[in-house]
């Protein structure tokens, strides 16, 4: 969604909505492009496990994995999206933006 100039993605991650900026951190790819998937998981040398489906978001660039719950990057949790405030009220998602935004 466009809000003023701001460019918005909302997800719905199993139920708990989630605003991110499209923005990617890296080099400002609009992120919210990007497939929402699963990601590999910590496994044993040789194994590879597939997990948290619907909760990454992958940007369509050059592949960064960021966790929607948390809006952080996997591979640099240093680096994150931006994300707003969302309340649910009845059937009507509300997004807060700081003003100067
Ligand atoms: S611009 Fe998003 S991973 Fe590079």
């Amino acid at each position: 969604m466009e809000l003023d100039r701001l460019s918005i993605g909302v997800f719905n991650v199993r139920g708990t909505f989630v605003a991110v900026l499209n923005v990617c951190p890296h080099e400002l790819a609009p992120v919210c492009l990007g497939p929402v998937r699963g990601t590999t998981l910590a496994s044993l040398p040789g194994e590879y496990c597939w997990g948290r489906e619907g909760e990454i978001l992958a940007c369509p660039w050059h592949g960064w994995e960021f966790d929607l719950l948390t809006g952080k990057a996997l591979v640099d949790p240093r680096k994150h999206l931006r994300r707003y405030q969302v309340r649910v009220r009845e059937d009507t998602v509300y997004i807060t933006i700081p003003q100067g935004q």
